[in-house]
């Protein structure tokens, strides 16, 4: 039987897992059960710090009463509708947030990857109808080590092994080329059949990797030279994470697609789109793309309300000022076992310089142990990405944790 509060005791909840669940996961063994602002709680009682932030999907914090109340108060209207009828809050959703972020028109997915997969199949039709490629020949340009999700499609260009391995056979059509390399986009961008450059502005997943500055403006340059659309994932590097409203802010480049999920809900149901104008946005008709989900009621009226948070709690402000502050903290530190700190705004990364391969995971089992829940990426890398309301004095705090916690090292 479902129960809200937790009666059992972390191994409990850990075998049921286990035993029930798909192993796709390697999770801390953490079991939480209670979140509020950048606070967790497990089901001991025990609080934790969240510098994971669900993947930056609750940049506003756990359960932000302005977006838990907008939840709640949908939900006993109407959720759903389909998109067989048309519902009083897709319309206002749709100006706002095209009107938010300077587009003509909006495609609202749910998960991240739908929306990936919607802007690769907006590219192809732009490709053949606007810019008249063959059928069947366009091509979209990828970056190695790039994450855009998991579905077939996204994982035939995936460069990580784990991700695409013995998933074939794959989606042909991508091009990949080394990230951050100007001369690889501008050599790709040669042929004619190029459509589109899908790119996140940061690789998160890859663990925070942070391009030269002026990759986002020269690739945005040459894209246009080349007649070939800029696509944007800013699923995890958006919505204030690095210190501006969108990471492609900080080199002032608008993409010609750009790709947002997780944090459009606060971490509180997956809300995903495509903004583009409508050059590229009407090249899909009715009954061509969809999805069930996609724009319901209860994910607009939460969307709203996520987005007006944001600019209302000044998150942007917050996470460059803090992100900086963070990360001379962490460098001041001065540990040897910290080979490399890096990331813009509160998106950051450590990479972790032991012999042991699983050091990052023992830092990050000693975290837990002293109140802070991180996880590694790539084995020797740990973000560090907490929710965008957190003060300096949390940093503070933070900071004693990490330095404490880096003894387990020694
Ligand atoms: C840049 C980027 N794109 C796409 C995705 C996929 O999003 P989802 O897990 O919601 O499908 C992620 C998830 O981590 C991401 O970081």
């Amino acid at each position: 039987m479902a129960t809200i509060a937790a009666i059992h005791d972390t191994p409990y909840y850990l075998q049921l897992e286990e035993q029930y669940g798909a192993h796709n996961y390697h999770p801390l063994p953490v079991v939480l059960e209670k979140g509020s602002g950048v606070f967790l709680w497990d089901v001991e009682g025990k609080r934790y710090f969240d510098f994971l932030s669900g993947y930056s999907a609750v940049n506003q914090g756990h359960c932000h009463p302005r977006i838990i109340d907008a939840l709640v108060q949908q939900a006993q209207r109407l959720t759903l509708t389909s998109r067989a009828f048309h519902s009083n809050l897709l319309g206002e959703f749709s100006k706002y947030i095209t009107e938010y972020f300077g587009y003509q028109k909006v495609l609202p997915m749910n998960s991240g990857a739908e929306a990936v997969e919607t802007a690769l199949k907006l590219c192809r039709r732009w490709g053949y109808r606007v810019k008249g490629i063959a059928p069947g020949a366009a091509k979209i340009i990828v970056c190695s080590e790039n994450f855009h999700g998991r579905t077939s499609t996204i994982v035939s260009f995936s460069t990580d092994p784990s991700s695409f391995r013995d998933f074939g056979p794959f989606m042909p059509g991508f091009i990949q080329i080394p990230y951050n390399d100007l001369d690889a986009l501008k050599k790709a961008l040669k042929d004619e059949s190029v459509a589109g450059f899908l790119v996140e502005p940061i690789q998160g997943e890859a663990g925070v990797v942070v391009p030269d500055e002026g990759y986002l403006a020269g690739a945005k340059q040459m894209c246009e030279q080349a007649n070939v659309l800029f696509i944007a994932d800013e699923i995890q590097t958006g919505l204030c994470r690095t210190g501006k409203m969108l990471a492609c802010d900080h080199e002032g480049v608008r993409p010609d697609m750009l790709i947002l999920g997780k944090a459009l809900s606060g971490g509180v149901l997956p809300v995903s789109c495509v903004l583009a104008d409508d050059s590229i946005m009407l090249t899909i008709g009715p009954g061509e793309h969809g999805s069930t989900y996609g724009g319901n009621p209860l994910a607009c009226a939460v969307a709203i309300v996520s987005l007006q948070v944001l600019q209302d709690e000044q998150m942007a402000a917050n996470a460059e000022r803090l992100g900086a502050y963070f990360r001379a903290g962490l460098e001041a530190l001065q540990s040897p076992y910290i080979k490399l700190v890096r990331g813009k705004g509160l998106l950051n990364a450590i990479v972790i310089n032991h012999p042991d391969k699983e050091a990052a995971w023992k830092l990050c089992l000693k975290l837990k142990e002293n109140g802070l829940l991180a996880k590694p990426t790539h084995g020797d890398k740990i973000r560090l990405a907490p929710p965008l309301i957190i003060t300096q004095d949390q940093i503070d705090e933070c900071l004693a944790i990490i330095s404490k916690s880096l003894e387990v090292l020694t």
